[in-house]
């Protein structure tokens, strides 16, 4: 349909039926053949009101879909057909691993096509539109939902943002077939909840704000990203599904976002519970006003909605430009021409869990692992070797996430099983001990496993010791204030390192976890996160040397919970601490070091890489060149590998407090022993700015330091100068 042709569709519809479409109503309702069953009291809607609503949320399978399309469309006075979205995250029926792993690539081409499988088996499954990617900049792992962002560095999730945006969407339009819309979320800056307790206030500075958070949100607006979803916090004290100034100054004037807005679930009305709107009404008033233009969940919008322009409060061509944002995201797809797209419940049964997808998970989940540490006993010897594998992981299949809906452990691979599929006949193994504290045993129980754990620990050569939080330790409201593991696995692991000196510690986790005193004791440890579908198939490869890790922290990892939050980016003070020097009057703890126990954009590889000086095509660069700082790399070790080369840039001196380097490029090669490579990052002087004194986004004339190694702790460095 074309453009003019909404308008004149708009036209013909009711106020009534216009406000129907800004309503999302959960798929919950719809049970059994796609009739309407499901409990119509909930939130005090009536049936005719989830009826007539004009979009979906959650995923019913492609055959009840259709149904529900059918009769929704028989009714619907002007043919305007539903929109199906719901939660992919990290995968549908394959899943792939969480974000935060997936940032620990630095791979945005393999990010992009996990993101294009995903949107393919839920394309045929109905769906329309995906609540992806996140773009929340996160640094503090007490907050559960680090798992679902690409990790601390505003560059890093810019340029994962983009890559999930165009694999959900890709680049034909949305109505090519096996794609879906992209939403972004959480605007704004919900991944800086104070002391990481989920919902809680936000914050930050302006300047913080647009130097550091709105950067992954805007790659997502460039990307041509469908729907920004609104979020839960409030910023500068005003709740974001209500803020005017975020909504359509900052996101629509400033960041051109033409596209539409929904709340996040029950946001608008939560207003109410933060006391800026009084009632339903208010909210509601206030959220239309700020250009929300979907009320997901709650009957703020269908219940006031009709009466606030009858009296006057709302114009309604506040309704209008949010109803024609709506039509237009449905025309868009395509779904005026045929409202099912692509669903096709053969087709959703053939792609879902294919080889192809299953490979993409695999590849996927070996770039995700980070070899954190390697006292040089991984990769395992197959044939020569005795190796007990021992901890509640072993065979655990629950090892999704928290957001994987749609994943089954029926379909998962466990670390026994990639075992097993590398061809281990007999495994030795031992649980040791349950995944949370206490886990239904009683303590004779517990003692059991444990001893049988220890025995076959002290009878090994080397132990695999698989162990970690539960899947939902992390994800949406399961922020923690202690980050380390349950004691019941601590203890396992003690006794474990008593008898064996050969431990390898693989780590699942959402966030980053207080090891300190695993990396201590371990000879290895292996982060491995939430893998996924494949988790297991990947993690042997990894074990075993058929595949070489390459991943890089995404996040750091803190020293304790006292540090967070503990970033790479920090900002200078006027009191630096020097790591060794005993200076009472500077900025650090008397207890802990200043530095995370593994910083961003570290990870150890089977082989290793030596990165030659830092060699820049000029000293000196006006605001129209473009520099060139190259590298020689050279894999100085016995097996081929993966280097993340990164680029980190420092503004020596600004008008305001710059961080003390920020990253501004990174590159991942592959050198096969002994090979050397040439990596040149060019640098333009749109990626030396920032927010000034003034609040202008500029570049400042002066000294920058252009360092290029393999994390964000290297020395490797050299500077030039901006002047024109
Ligand atoms: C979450 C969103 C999610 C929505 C719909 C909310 O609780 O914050 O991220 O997309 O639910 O499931």
């Amino acid at each position: 349909m074309v453009q003019e042709k909404l308008i004149d569709l708009l036209k013909e519809m009711s106020l009534e039926e216009k406000v129907d479409q800004m309503l999302q109503m959960s798929g919950m309702f719809y049970e059994d053949e796609g009739v309407l069953t499901g409990p119509v009291n909930t939130a005090g809607f009536t049936e005719e009101e989830i009826r007539q609503a004009g979009s979906v949320l959650g995923s019913v399978g492609a055959e009840k879909l259709m149904t529900i399309q059918r009769e929704y469309m028989e009714k619907q006075p002007h043919h305007i057909p539903l929109i199906f979205m719901a939660d992919i995250i990290n995968g549908f029926r394959t899943v792939f691993p969480i974000p935060l792993a997936q940032g620990c690539t630095f791979h945005p081409a393999l990010v992009e096509e996990g993101a294009a499988a995903a949107a393919r088996e839920s394309a045929a499954a109905g769906l329309h539109l995906t609540f992806s990617p996140m773009a929340d900049l996160v640094r503090d792992a007490r907050w559960g939902r680090v798992m679902e962002s690409t990790g601390e560095d505003a560059w890093l999730n810019g340029c994962l943002v983009r890559a999930m945006v165009e694999g959900y969407q890709g680049r034909e339009g949305l109505r090519e077939k096996g794609r879906i819309a992209a939403c972004v979320k959480h605007f704004a800056a919900y991944g800086a909840p104070t002391a990481g307790r989920d919902y809680n206030t936000v914050e930050l500075s302006e300047r913080t704000l647009r130097d550091d958070y709105l950067p992954a949100y805007q790659a997502a607006v460039d990307a041509g990203v469908a729907v920004v979803m609104t979020s839960f916090n409030t910023l500068d004290r005003i709740p974001s599904s209500g803020s005017r100034r975020l909504m359509r100054e900052i996101l629509r004037d400033e960041m051109g976002f033409g596209g539409v807005v929904i709340s996040d679930w029950g946001a608008i009305e939560e207003m109410c519970r933060h006391g800026v709107a009084k009632d339903n009404r208010e909210a509601a008033r206030l959220a239309v006003e700020a250009g929300v233009d979907i009320d997901m969940m709650t009957n703020c919008y269908c219940k006031n909605l009709r009466g606030l322009v009858e009296e006057g409060i709302v114009s309604e061509s506040l309704i209008d430009e949010a109803v024609l944002r709506i039509l237009k995201l449905k025309n868009d797809l395509g779904l005026f021409e045929n409202p099912y797209k692509d669903a096709d419940a053969s087709e959703e049964k053939a792609l879902a869990l294919c080889q192809e997808h299953r490979q993409t998970a695999r590849k996927m989940a070996v770039e995700t692992f980070v070899l954190l540490k390697n006292d040089g006993i991984l990769p395992l010897k197959k044939e020569q070797e005795k190796i007990a594998l021992i901890g509640p992981y072993v065979s655990n299949k629950e090892i999704y996430g928290a957001w994987s809906m749609f994943g089954s452990p029926d379909t998962t691979v466990s670390i026994a099983d990639g075992l097993r599929n590398k061809g281990y006949e007999k495994i030795l193994s031992a649980q040791g001990c349950g995944l949370s504290e206490g886990f239904g045993q009683t303590a004779e129980d517990s003692e059991k496993l444990l001893r049988e754990a220890v025995e076959l620990a002290k009878s090994a050569d080397k132990v695999v010791l698989a162990l970690g939080e539960h899947r939902l330790h992390s994800g949406e409201a399961a922020s923690r204030a202690d980050i380390t593991l349950p004691a019941d696995q601590m203890e396992l692991f003690r006794k474990v390192c008593e008898v064996n000196q050969k431990v390898a510690v693989v780590l699942f986790s959402g966030r980053p976890l207080d090891i300190r005193e695993i990396s201590e004791k371990a000879a290895a440890v292996l982060a491995v996160w939430m893998p996924g579908t494949e988790g297991g198939n990947a993690i042997a490869d990894v074990l075993f040397g058929d595949a070489n890790p390459s991943g890089k922290l995404s996040m750091s990892f803190p020293y304790s919970v006292g540090q967070v939050p503990v970033f790479y980016g920090q900002f200078r003070t006027g009191r630096p601490y020097t790591e060794g020097v005993e200076e009472k009057y500077v900025s650090r703890y008397l207890d802990i070091p200043n530095k995370p126990l593994f910083p961003f954009g570290y990870g150890l590889s089977y082989t290793t890489f030596a990165v030659g000086p830092v060699r820049l095509s000029a000293q000196r660069m006006c605001r129209t060149d473009r520099l060139c700082a190259a590298v020689t790399v050279k894999n100085t070790g016995a097996v081929s590998g993966q280097e993340v080369v990164q680029m980190y840039i420092e503004d020596v001196h600004g008008s305001v407090v710059r961080p003390v380097r920020e990253l501004r490029g990174f590159s991942k090669i592959e050198l096969a022993p002994g090979e050397e490579k040439e990596v040149c990052f060019e640098i333009a002087e749109t990626m030396l700015r920032f927010h000034d004194i003034h609040m202008n986004y500029v570049s400042e004339d002066g000294e920058f330091r252009v360092y290029i190694g393999n994390s964000s702790e290297t020395a490797n460095g050299a500077s030039f100068v901006l002047a024109d």
